[in-house]
């Protein structure tokens, strides 16, 4: 007899612990993240919002420090950032691959180029972070053969003109702004023919 009452005792000792503590655990524990942002780009993740490049701030810090490098580029010849980047790509794949190039930029470019050089090469490192942070989640669809084989010719080409590829992909960041919004932002298509994954 004790041992049921002692057994209900603490049964109900259980009900109350964990109405005590799992309760207001629930209650106070966040919500998953739902804002109206995230959910409009959840089914575009290779998606930017348009006002990202209608900053005139970075908008401008981009091209002045784009003009003030390609002063110091005499090579004429070379191009980074150009139509030979999208041989062989589909249109939907525009924007992984301004992705890619972004990232690339930032990581083996901006990050390495001494910051008291050129004026704002770490505001526009931050800048170009953050699109590709947002675009996480961005992946090709199809076959990825030629992105990477386009991809993997810039960087050899970058390569191939040393530090003079370095300075050509900074005197190439207004070109880069410009791709990066022409292949991640929604610009009204004609025939709105859908992604198909
Ligand atoms: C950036 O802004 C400055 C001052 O507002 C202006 O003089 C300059 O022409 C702008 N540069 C570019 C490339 O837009």
């Amino acid at each position: 007899m004790a041992c049921l009452q002692s057994l209900t005792k603490s049964f109900s000792g259980w009900v109350i612990f964990c109405c005590c503590c799992y309760l207001p655990l629930l209650l106070t524990s966040p919500l998953p993240p739902k804002g109206p942002g995230l959910a409009s780009t959840a089914h575009h993740t290779c998606r930017l919002r348009k006002i990202n490049f209608q900053q005139p701030y970075i908008r401008n810090r981009t091209y002045t420090l784009a003009k003030m490098v390609q002063v110091s580029d005499h090579d004429t010849d070379n191009r980074l950032i150009g139509q030979q980047l999208y041989v062989n790509v589909r249109e939907n794949n525009r924007c992984y691959l301004m992705k890619r190039i972004a990232e690339l930029v930032v990581k083996d470019v901006l990050l390495t180029t001494a910051k008291d050089r050129y004026p704002y090469v770490e505001e526009v490192a931050q800048f170009l972070a953050s699109l590709t942070l947002e675009m996480s989640r961005c992946k090709f669809s199809g076959h990825r053969e030629h992105i990477e084989k386009n991809l993997e010719e810039m960087k050899n080409k970058m390569k191939q003109l040393g530090e003079n590829g370095k300075i050509k992909a900074i005197g190439e960041l207004d070109l880069l702004f410009d791709y990066m919004e022409n292949a991640c932002t929604d610009a009204p298509k004609k025939g709105g023919k859908k992604k198909k994954n």
